[in-house]
This record gives structure tokens, sequence and C-alpha cells, in this order.
């Protein structure tokens, strides 16, 4: 291309516009940073138009070249800026570009498990036995008319024992192996080694009438075997109301425990000893592996003891202050690990931690 040689102002006027609107075009049309670049040397850089046009300025005189070196320059700038905004936008394309070419699709590999080609099960995890069956009880019981509540798992002696008619050194709390934490003064703060102390808890906020559950994880220094863990879980029930005999105990563990086995599971009371309860009992169920026929789960005897229950002790009453003149309860607690052992005739308790995939798969 021959150097056009401006003849007039006029002339060169058209010479800018064309070179201006030929490089917008150019810019526009640059598809990458890359491409860009090389737009932006044609078209601002040494061997442009607007470089060729500057240099046939020297013909003109000095106000005429002043003039028109301006009219050229703010046409470039112009050009320059739109480089500037197109390299913003392909950039950012460029970013996103990227980011989708390395994005993990994630759902390809569950598709083709679920009926690809080379199609696999689909291992999906789900809740351990011990969970599943604690949400049961929660279920069953609050058919029943029950709340479900819960308390701390690091406790006090307090809450633990005194406020549960054990005062220091009674005797009883020879019952529960206990954790203590290294907190406070000595033996004074410790992992609760039943949920028992969440019924204090509970008659401590709450005035009667109180229908209410509560499970959780208790600790005891017990070294694990078939049939204990040192971490486990209890469910404890409280209810405190005007009038409440142990009529409506016997009646309530009934009613809990053909709701949660089924109608040929009933349950039997027999009398023991609990410091915060009086009188005691122990409850016991039809052994769900046999239906009461004996088998080596209940030891041939057609029942399996599942946990405690009584009437709450005018004593615990007394540390909560709700007046044993006007108000009666009963209570019962018993070990949910125990229970799901029980019900699916599980030899040892100790799989339930393993996290063994083959055993937990089974629930
Ligand atoms: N806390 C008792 C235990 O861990 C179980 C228990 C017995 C709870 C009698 C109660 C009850 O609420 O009334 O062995």
């Amino acid at each position: 291309m021959t150097d056009p040689k401006p003849q007039s102002p006029d002339h060169l006027a058209e010479q800018v516009a064309a070179a201006e609107a030929a490089a917008a075009d150019a810019v526009a049309g640059a598809s990458s940073p890359a491409e860009l670049g090389r737009v932006q040397a044609e078209t601002v850089g040494k061997r442009s138009a607007f470089a060729r046009l500057n240099t046939t300025l020297g013909s003109l005189d000095p106000d005429a070249r002043r003039t028109a070196g301006a009219v050229i320059n703010a046409a470039r700038a112009r050009v320059v800026e739109q480089i500037e905004a197109r390299r913003v936008v392909l950039a950012a394309a460029e970013r996103h570009a990227r980011i989708e070419a390395e994005r993990l699709d994630l759902t390809e590999a569950v598709a083709l498990a679920a009926g690809g080609e080379s199609s696999q099960p689909v291992l999906r995890g789900h809740l351990n036995l011990v969970t599943q069956t604690r949400d049961e009880l929660e279920d069953t019981f609050v058919a029943l008319g029950f709340a479900v509540a819960e308390g701390p798992e690091a406790e006090t002696d307090w809450y633990n024992f005194e406020a549960l008619n054990m005062p220091p050194a009674h005797p009883a709390r020879g019952m529960w192996d206990t954790l203590y934490l290294k907190l406070g003064a000595p033996e004074t703060v410790l992992l609760r080694t039943h949920t028992s102390p969440v019924q204090v808890r509970l008659m401590e906020r709450q005035r009667p009438p109180i229908y209410a559950v509560m499970p959780g994880r208790c600790y005891r220094r017990d070294t694990p075997d078939a049939r204990h863990l040192p971490v486990f879980h209890q469910i404890e029930g409280l209810v405190v109301d005007r009038g409440i005999t142990f009529a409506d105990l016997a009646g309530t563990i009934e009613a809990f425990t053909t709701s949660f086995f089924g109608p040929d599971i009933h349950s039997r009371l027999r009398p023991s000893y609990f410091p915060f309860t009086e009188p005691s009992g122990e409850f016991e169920v039809t052994c769900p592996i046999c239906g009461g026929d004996g088998c080596r789960t209940c030891s041939g005897s057609g029942w399996i003891e599942l946990g405690g229950c009584g009437m709450v002790d005018p004593n615990v009453f007394a540390a909560v202050g709700i007046d044993p003149d006007v108000y009666s309860g009963f209570a019962f607690g018993f070990g949910i690990d125990r229970l799901a052992q029980v019900r699916t005739g599980l030899a040892d308790m100790r799989a339930l931690l393993d996290n063994d995939i083959r055993f937990l798969t089974q629930f």
C-alpha cells in the first residue's frame, strides 16, 4: 500500500475516520486475547494506518499539522480504549471457559453406576443401626404423646448423682463406673453415666405436667465386651403430673412395648432398686428372637430385661423444688444399643463400632 498524501484537512479527516472504523471492526472481531494482541499491533502499532497518517503531516504548515495530529491522536486513543474494553471481555470469557473445562462432573459417575454401560451398584451410606433405633424410639414415644429433650454429656456430680438421691459416698454410686473429667475440684465433673440427669435438668426448667423422653450418649469405665460398650446410648422417660400412679407406669411400658415391637411382644415388671425411684422395678419384654418360647438370647426364659423404672422418689422432687404432695411421677431408662442388639440377635455389641461395611449394610 502506498502512503496517501493528504491533499487537504478534509481528505485527512476522511482517512482518519476510515482507519478508525476499520480498527473498530477488527477489535470487535477479535475472539481471543491472543488475537486481540495481533489486532492491537495492526491498528495502533508502529505500522498501523494511524502511524502512516502521522508520517504524512510533514507536508503541512505548522498550524494545520497540529490540528491534523490532534485528530489522528484522538482517533487512535478511542481505538486504544476499545481494545482495553474488549480485552476485559475476552479475558473473562477465557477464564470462564477454562473453569467449565476443568469442572469435575461427579453426577456422571452416579448416572453411569445407576444404569450406564459399566453399571455398578451405587454404594450409599445410611444411618447406623443405633441411630435408626433411637429415631424409631423417639417416633414411638412422640406418637404416645411424649416430647423429646436432651442434656449435656459432660455433667456435674450434682445432676448425675446427688440430685438423684445419691449423696457423696452413697454406696449406690458403685452401680456406675464413672469417668471423671479433670475440671474444677476433683470428681465434680464427669461424663454422664446414664441419661437420668436430664430428668433433673428438665424438672428444673419446666413445671409439671411433664411427659418427655431423653435419648443420648452415656459413658462408663467398662471394658468393651459382647454386651457392654464404654460409650453407649440410653433413653430416659419421665412423667410428672397430678395423680400419676404405678399403674400408669406399667400401662405406659406395655403401650410402648406393643407399639415398638408389635402386638405379640409384651412387658412385665419385677422388683428392683434404684436410688431415684421408690418403688423401683426392672422391666422385661417377651424375647423378640424366640417370641417367648425360650432361646439362647433369653437364656431359655422367654423374657429379656430391658431397663429400670419406678415412681420418682420424693427426694428427687425436693432437689428440684416440685411439691410431692401435689405431684407424682414415674421414670424409666434403658439402653438403646442393648435394645438394638436384642432386636437383631446381634451376638457381639462391638460390631456396632467396628465400621465394617459388611456388617453395617445389613441394617
Ligand atoms: N439410670 C438407670 C441406669 O442407668 C436406669 C433407670 C432406672 C432410669 C430407673 C430410670 C429409672 O429413670 O427410673 O441403670
